[in-house]
């Protein structure tokens, strides 16, 4: 019984007090990026698990596991030729396989002229089933100084969400 019991847990839009951050860079902008965000749901709320990967150098399966026990998801890629990463957006296609339920995300990303990679990731995730809090981050090129601190922002601002 007591397997049972996890199982209807888990299949009723299981989740726990983690907001899970899934990234890919090319020159590490989206990456400083993904630490910002981290620290500043951090500050605002220091009881929520905050994680973050690399979806290139992570295996999948480990980040579907935590993104299944996360209430948020926050997911970052550069722009690159009018589109996300491969690996990105082979993870949302995955995400969207899964049906997850009772979850929110959004998105956040560097660019360096059209800048579409953060619209193309809130709409895969919305398509994916998951409930989009604002409209996500850019930043042009790497970050500096003031965009770092705006990250921060944007992180405690993904906490109250
Ligand atoms: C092959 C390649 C294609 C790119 N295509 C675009 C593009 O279509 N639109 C855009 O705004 N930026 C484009 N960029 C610029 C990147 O988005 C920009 O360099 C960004 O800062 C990279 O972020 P990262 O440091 O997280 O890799 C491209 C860069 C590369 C290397």
């Amino acid at each position: 019984m007591q397997i049972v019991e996890k199982y209807s847990e888990w299949a009723s839009d299981y989740q726990e007090n983690q907001i899970t951050i899934v990234y890919d860079t090319m020159w590490n902008g989206t990456k400083e990026l993904a630490e910002r965000i981290a620290e500043g749901i951090a500050l605002e709320d220091s009881k929520v698990v905050v994680k973050i990967y690399n979806v290139a150098k992570r295996d999948i399966n480990d980040i579907t596991t935590e993104i299944f026990k996360s209430k948020t998801v926050v997911v970052g890629s550069p722009t690159m030729g009018n589109n996300i990463l491969h690996s990105v957006a082979g993870l949302i296609s995955y995400l969207k396989s899964l049906k997850f339920k009772n979850k929110k995300a959004t998105g956040f990303g560097c660019y360096g002229w059209s800048g579409e990679s953060v619209k193309i990731i809130n709409e895969l995730m919305s398509n994916a089933g998951f409930e989009i809090i604002g409209d996500g981050f850019r930043c042009l090129w790497n970050p500096d100084e003031d965009t770092k601190k705006s990250a921060v922002e944007f992180g405690k601002q993904i906490a109250k969400a």
